[in-house]
């Protein structure tokens, strides 16, 4: 059972074809974590930082988003060397890591098969990101990890996609209430785009420059 509200529970059956997913991961691998992965950070942070899903052999086996998976590698070092996140990623949830002032959590909660949730998961597991943003008082910006996580996050916020297109370090004004969030965007920190060079290392730290300057640290 999972003691946090905006995390589904540990046997959340939302998504039948996840829910058997993880069954089977359960058979083959009972030393992973095998459920949905809980986010990691403080609800009163100013950042939410927004992936895909669990990897099998990561966060699905580590329980903590991005945390053994090589998207975690980048992502990791650049919240160390940019203040918001202080002591050593070891990729275990463990290593005693602690966010600042950020939340890091994903569009869809549990392990999809081959990393490619259907639309209609990622709909299902909205609930939990609205609730996530509502629990929220402090959010300022959200930082969406790929094209799925941008839409994910415009739907929450009942944005246009038209008015806002998913590009690499665009930075969106989103209404949310009486508040304004900023939506800012960044390819995924995936070994696919990492090992293609889609994502280059000087380019994510470019985005980090961006969160920077739109979060000054005291
Ligand atoms: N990729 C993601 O998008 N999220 C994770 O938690 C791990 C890998």
């Amino acid at each position: 059972m999972c003691r946090d509200f905006v995390c589904p529970d540990r046997d959340c059956a939302l998504c039948p074809r996840l829910k058997a997913f993880i069954d089977n991961n359960r058979r083959l691998y009972p030393d992973f974590f095998n459920a949905p992965v809980p986010s990691f950070g403080d609800l009163n942070g100013e950042l939410l930082i927004v992936g895909l899903a669990p990897g099998l052999r990561g966060a699905n086996r580590t329980g903590r988003p991005f945390t053994g998976d090589f998207a975690g590698d980048l992502l990791y070092k650049s919240l160390i060397d940019y203040g918001f996140a202080a002591g050593t990623y070891q990729a275990r949830p463990d290593d005693g890591l602690k966010l600042i002032n950020t939340r890091l959590t994903n569009a869809v909660r549990c392990v999809p098969p081959e990393n490619k949730p259907t639309g209609g998961e990622v709909k299902t597991c909205s609930a939990f990101l609205i609730r996530e943003i509502n629990a929220m008082p402090n959010l300022k910006v959200v930082l969406a990890l790929g094209g799925l996580a941008h839409n994910a996050v415009l739907s929450v916020f009942g944005a246009k996609k038209s008015a806002c297109k998913f590009a690499h370090n665009a930075l969106h004004s989103v209404s949310f209430g009486e508040r304004e969030i900023k939506l800012l965007d960044t390819y995924h920190t995936s070994r696919y785009n990492v090992n293609t060079g889609k994502l280059t290392p000087e380019m994510f730290d470019a985005v980090f420059k961006t969160l920077a300057a739109l979060m000054p640290r005291g």
